[in-house]
C-alpha cells in the first residue's frame, strides 16, 4: 500500500472511533493494519466478515467455530483465496464469468468509459454505449426479439418483463390478464415479484404473502418420470400438455405470461425434447400468453448457441439475459423483447412507469462490448458446441460410481444426480442431503481444488458450469476430482 494511501486513512481511523465510540475491535484492527501500511490479508479479513458482514443465501453460523472462504483474486479459469489455495472455477463464479477472470480488456473498456462518461441513467435520456450495445446483441439474439430493455441483472429482467406484460395488456384492452405461471423448483430471482414466479416453496415460505397469480406447472425432469413414458418425446408433450390446462384452469383471459429457462438450473440441469417447446410455443401462441425465456444462466453461449432459445427453437416473446453479457464484471441485464410488446407503448401518452437507476449503466454496458469482443476473437461459442460432447462424455465416466445416479445438461452446464440406491434411484433423505450437501460435499470439493455447487433445491446434485474457455484437459481434472470427493460421500453416506 503505497505512502498516499496510508495517509489518507488516518482520519478513517478516526472517523471510526470518534463516530462509533464503541467501534468494534475487528474495525479498528482491520483500519488501524491499513494505517500502519500492514499487510492486510486473511485474519484481519476473517475477523471484520464475522463480526460485521453477511453473506447471501448463506448459513452463518459454522463460521463462529471456522473461517470464510474469501476469494481474493481470480486468474482466467481459477480462483484464489486468501490463504492462497488455487482451486478451478467449476461454476463461472455464478454462472458470470463465461471468458474467466480478471481480462485486461474488460478493465480496460472500464476505465476508458469512466474517463468519458462516468454515469447517465437511462430515464429519458440516452447514451452511446447502451445504443450500441443494444445493436450489438441484437445480431445475435432470436430474430424475432428486436428491442432492449437494461436492467441491472437476473431478478430485474423477470420483474420487468412481468410488469411490461401487465401493462401491455391493459394498453390493448385484455386489462384481465395479469397472472404468471412458471415451473416447480425454477429459480427466478429474490424480489417479491421474481420471488411470487419462483417455483421453490422453502425460499418463499418466510417472506409470504407474496404477489398472488402466480401458479406452477411441472418442470421437465424426465430422469424422474422415465418410467412412465415411452419416450422422452412423448413426456415433452405431456409437460407442455400441464400448461395449456393451467391456463385453461385459470381462464385464458387472465394469463399473462409463462416463465422458463431453456436448461432449468434448480433442481439439477433439466433440458427438454423439442416436443415440448414446439408444444409450449403453440400453445402460448394460441392463448396470446407471453413466452418468456428466462436466460440468466443460459444466455451468452452457455447451452452452445449464444442463447438457449435459439439453440432449442424456443421462439420466445421476451428474453431475460443478465450474468454473462458482462461475464461479471460489471451488473448488467438485458431483457430483449418482441416489437409487438413496444408498439402500444409507442403511441400518445403511453409510459412504461419502471425503471433502475443503474440499468443500463454506461460502464457496464461498455465492459459488455468488450466482452462480446473477446466472445468473438475466441470463438467461444464455437469451443462450448464443440466441446460439450466431450465435456459430457467426461462426466458420465463417473456413472461406475454408485452414489451417481444421472448425469445431464447441455452446453456447459451440467448436473449429476446423487442417489443412494442406484438401481431403484432413490433419492437421498433430508438427513442424508443436510449430512453430504451442507456438511461435506462443498467443503470437500473446495479442498480438493474445485469451485463447484452441491445442490438441494430440487433432487440432490453437482453442478457444473466452467468458464467457456475450458476444454478437455480442464474436464479430465474436474472428473478426477469428483470421482475422489463423491466416492468418499459414498462412504460416508453408508457409515
Ligand atoms: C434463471 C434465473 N433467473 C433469475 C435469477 C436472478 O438473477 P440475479 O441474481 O442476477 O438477480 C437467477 C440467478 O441465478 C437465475 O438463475
Amino acid at each position: 500500500m503505497s505512502t498516499t494511501q496510508n495517509k489518507k486513512l488516518g482520519p478513517l481511523t478516526k472517523l471510526i472511533k470518534g463516530r462509533k465510540k464503541s467501534a468494534s475491535s475487528a474495525q479498528l484492527k482491520l483500519y488501524e493494519a491499513m494505517r500502519a501500511g500492514e499487510q492486510v490479508g486473511d485474519k484481519q479479513w476473517q475477523e471484520a466478515a464475522k463480526t460485521h458482514s453477511w453473506l447471501h443465501f448463506t448459513r452463518h453460523s459454522p463460521f463462529n467455530s471456522k473461517d470464510m472462504l474469501i476469494i481474493e483474486r481470480g486468474e482466467g479459469h481459477f480462483l484464489i483465496d486468501s490463504k492462497g489455495h488455487k482451486v478451478i472455477d467449476g461454476l463461472s463464479g455464478l454462472f458470470t464469468n463465461n471468458v474467466g477472470h480478471a481480462r485486461p480488456e474488460l478493465a480496460e473498456a472500464a476505465a476508458k468509459q469512466m474517463m468519458e462518461l462516468d454515469f447517465m441513467p437511462l430515464w429519458s435520456y440516452h447514451h452511446p454505449r447502451a445504443i450500441e450495445l443494444s445493436e450489438r446483441l441484437l445480431s445475435y439474439a432470436p430474430k424475432e426479439l428486436t428491442r432492449v430493455f437494461f436492467t441491472t441483472g437476473g431478478t430485474e429482467g423477470v420483474e420487468s418483463a412481468w410488469k411490461i406484460a401487465k401493462q401491455y395488456f391493459k394498453l390493448i384492452g385484455k386489462p384481465q390478464k395479469h397472472k404468471v405461471i412458471s415451473r416447480m423448483t425454477a429459480y427466478h430471482g429474490t424480489s417479491h415479484g421474481a420471488l411470487s414466479i419462483t417455483g421453490i416453496p422453502q425460499f418463499k415460505q418466510m417472506f409470504e404473502p407474496l404477489v398472488p397469480s402466480t401458479f406452477r406447472v411441472p418442470n421437465t425432469n424426465y430422469f424422474r418420470s422415465r418410467d412412465e413414458f415411452p419416450s422422452e418425446e412423448e413426456f415433452g408433450i405431456w409437460a407442455a400438455n400441464r400448461l395449456e390446462e393451467a391456463i385453461l384452469f385459470e381462464g385464458p383471459d387472465t394469463v399473462a405470461a409463462f416463465f422458463i429457462e431453456p436448461i432449468q438450473n434448480a433442481g439439477g440441469c433439466f433440458t427438454a425434447p423439442p416436443s415440448y417447446y414446439k408444444r409450449v410455443r403453440e400453445i402460448c401462441t394460441k392463448y396470446d400468453v407471453v413466452l418468456v425465456a428466462d436466460e440468466t444462466i443460459t444466455g451468452y453461449g452457455r447451452s452452445g448457441e449464444w442463447f438457449g432459445s435459439i439453440r432449442y427453437d424456443i421462439q420466445p416473446d421476451m428474453m431475460v439475459t443478465a450474468k454473462a453479457i458482462t461475464s461479471g464484471a460489471q451488473p448488467l441485464g438485458a431483457l430483449f423483447l418482441r416489437e409487438k410488446y413496444f408498439t402500444p407503448f409507442n403511441e400518445g401518452t403511453a409510459t412504461l412507469a419502471h425503471g433502475y437507476t443503474f440499468g443500463g449503466h454506461p460502464v457496464a454496458c461498455a465492459v459488455a462490448l468488450a466482452n462480446l469482443d473477446i466472445f468473438d476473437r475466441e470463438n467461444l461459442v464455437d469451443n462450448v458446441r464443440k466441446n460439450s460432447p466431450v465435456f459430457r462424455k467426461t462426466l458420465e465416466k463417473l456413472h461406475d460410481l454408485p452414489i451417481v445416479g444421472d448425469v445431464r445438461g447441455d452446453g456447459y452446464f451440467f448436473a449429476i444426480e446423487l442417489v443412494k440406491n442406484k438401481e431403484t434411484m432413490e433419492r437421498l433423505s433430508a438427513e442424508e442431503r443436510e449430512k453430504l450437501i451442507r456438511g461435506f460435499l462443498n467443503g470437500a470439493m473446495y479442498k480438493a481444488g474445485l469451485y463447484a455447487r452441491a445442490d438441494d433445491r430440487g433432487d440432490a446434485v453437482v453442478q457444473l458450469a466452467p468458464p467457456l474457455t475450458v476444454g478437455p484437459k480442464e474436464f479430465d481434472e474436474m472428473e478426477q476430482i469428483l470421482r475422489g470427493v463423491l466416492s468418499e460421500a459414498w462412504e460416508i453416506l453408508n457409515s
